[in-house]
């Protein structure tokens, strides 16, 4: 498959008056276009800096990002992304409080200037994707954290950016909700192929859901290691191979995950 992100020695340090921190280390990695990719990290090692950075919402010190919008006679269409161009789902569900279902998920579209009809068209599509249809109305104070990282994956593929960032979205969810999202999450991935890649500092999480799962080692994130789920989907998450992958994570990792 064609790469869709490519990153190249990704570094970002922080300077405050206090001193300076280093968060990302030399960051080098390619995400195919269509894939699931899962970054595993420890907390505070600089998962969301990097996502913020993807996203176009911070910048790095060095390195470079390079989204390959298309390929034609082998030649690479390579695009500049601008702010607000990729679909990201935030670690604090981040819904304006204000707006309905609705309204949170066509904000993008009406940002764009899309005209009502059409993206209210769109936003129910996804609304009703995430099973959310009876919810249009509602604010999201009446709803449940489940309910609302919905809305928050609705919104970002109602961006219709080819490539979805999605920070933690789970995990400030019980552990029930957890698995039914994590499954929901790729059933919609199925049927809407995007670029998605999945923040998580849960490595039973990553290997459900991974194409491919990058470790990241504690702060400054470096790339640690590379791992590739052989296992048929849906995982079951008591299979001898997943419990395999799972111990040999842990024992790659840094820090308690
Ligand atoms: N704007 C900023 N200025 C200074 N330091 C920052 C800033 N943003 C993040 N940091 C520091 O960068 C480090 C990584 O933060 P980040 O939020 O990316 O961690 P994380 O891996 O997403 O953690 P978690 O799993 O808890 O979400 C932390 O030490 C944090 O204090
Ligand atoms: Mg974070």
């Amino acid at each position: 498959m064609a790469d869709k992100i490519r990153i190249k020695n990704l570094c970002k340090t922080f300077v405050e008056k206090s001193g300076e921190t280093k968060v990302l280390d030399n960051i080098s990695l390619d995400v195919k276009e269509n894939e699931f990719l899962v970054l595993l990290g420890p907390g505070q090692c600089g998962k969301t800096v990097l996502l913020n950075i993807l996203a176009g919402l911070d910048t790095p010190t060095s390195g470079t990002i390079n989204y390959i919008k298309g390929n034609e006679n082998g030649k690479e269409d390579i695009k500049e992304m601008k702010m607000g161009e990729i679909g990201m789902v935030f670690q604090k569900y981040a819904l304006f409080p204000w707006k309905t279902v609705i309204e949170n998920v066509e904000m993008s579209q009406k940002l764009k200037g899309i005209d009502k009809e059409q993206r209210r068209k769109s936003a129910r599509n996804y609304i009703k994707l995430v099973g959310l249809e009876n919810f249009e109305d509602s604010y999201p104070k009446q709803l449940s954290g489940g309910m609302k990282q919905r809305v928050g994956i609705a919104r970002a593929y109602a961006s219709e950016s080819d490539i979805l960032l999605m920070d933690e979205p789970f995990g400030a969810l019980d552990a029930q909700t957890r698995y039914q999202m994590g499954e929901e999450i790729l059933k919609m991935w199925r049927k809407d192929k995007r670029t998605v890649i999945f923040v998580t500092n849960n490595i039973e999480e990553a290997i459900y859901l991974g194409d491919r799962i990058i470790l990241l080692s504690g702060c400054p994130a470096t790339v640690k290691a590379e791992y590739i789920p052989k296992l048929e989907r849906p995982r079951d998450y008591m299979a001898l191979e997943f419990l395999q992958l799972r111990k040999e994570i842990a024992d790659n990792t840094d820090l308690a995950l």
